[in-house]
């Protein structure tokens, strides 16, 4: 009988152990998160050393985490906790109305899916797997050390 127990609690463990799902994994900034910044987004949305009087594009900086904390234009785009209801994540999925617009005060377009595509290009989003992971980032919480 000891056997069908040792056998059974093997087979257990063996089924769980795996099973730790994307989302249960914390998300590291400085690994994960900053390089896809980096990557696809900093170009536009970082000062210029050599212009310091032009804003980042929507005035929205990702490359000093107050500025990105406080948000751009549209007010902040990251709340820790919530992706789903952050501009920056709803913007990876598609574009979004503006804040006066979505109160029905004026009828600019919508703010473009990011990353911006160049003028007269069509989108093309982030890796599926980089949108999930910078969507688990901020769900948990959007830590951002600050070196
Ligand atoms: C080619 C330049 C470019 C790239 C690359 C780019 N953006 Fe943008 N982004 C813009 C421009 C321009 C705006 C302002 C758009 C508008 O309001 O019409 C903007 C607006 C935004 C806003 C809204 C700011 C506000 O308050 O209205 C967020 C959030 C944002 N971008 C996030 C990102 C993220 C995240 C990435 C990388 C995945 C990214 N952007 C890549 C040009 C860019």
């Amino acid at each position: 009988m000891k056997t069908v127990a040792t056998v059974v609690s093997v087979a257990v463990l063996a089924l769980s152990a795996p099973v730790v799902r994307a989302a249960d994994k914390k998300v590291d900034f400085a690994k994960d998160i900053r390089p896809i910044f980096k990557k696809s987004c900093m170009k536009c949305h970082s000062l210029d050393p050599k212009k310091p009087k032009k804003h980042a594009a929507g005035k929205f900086r990702l490359d000093d985490r107050a500025a990105a904390m406080k948000g751009g234009r549209s007010g902040q785009a990251i709340i820790p906790g919530d992706a789903t209801d952050s501009l920056l994540y709803r913007l990876l999925n598609g574009p979004v109305p503006r804040p006066a617009q979505a109160a029905g005060l004026d009828d600019e377009k919508d703010i473009p899916p990011m990353p911006k595509a160049k003028r007269g290009r069509k989108w093309k989003p982030l890796p599926a797997k980089e949108i999930a992971t910078i969507k688990d980032w901020i769900d948990q919480g959007a830590i951002w050390p600050a070196k």
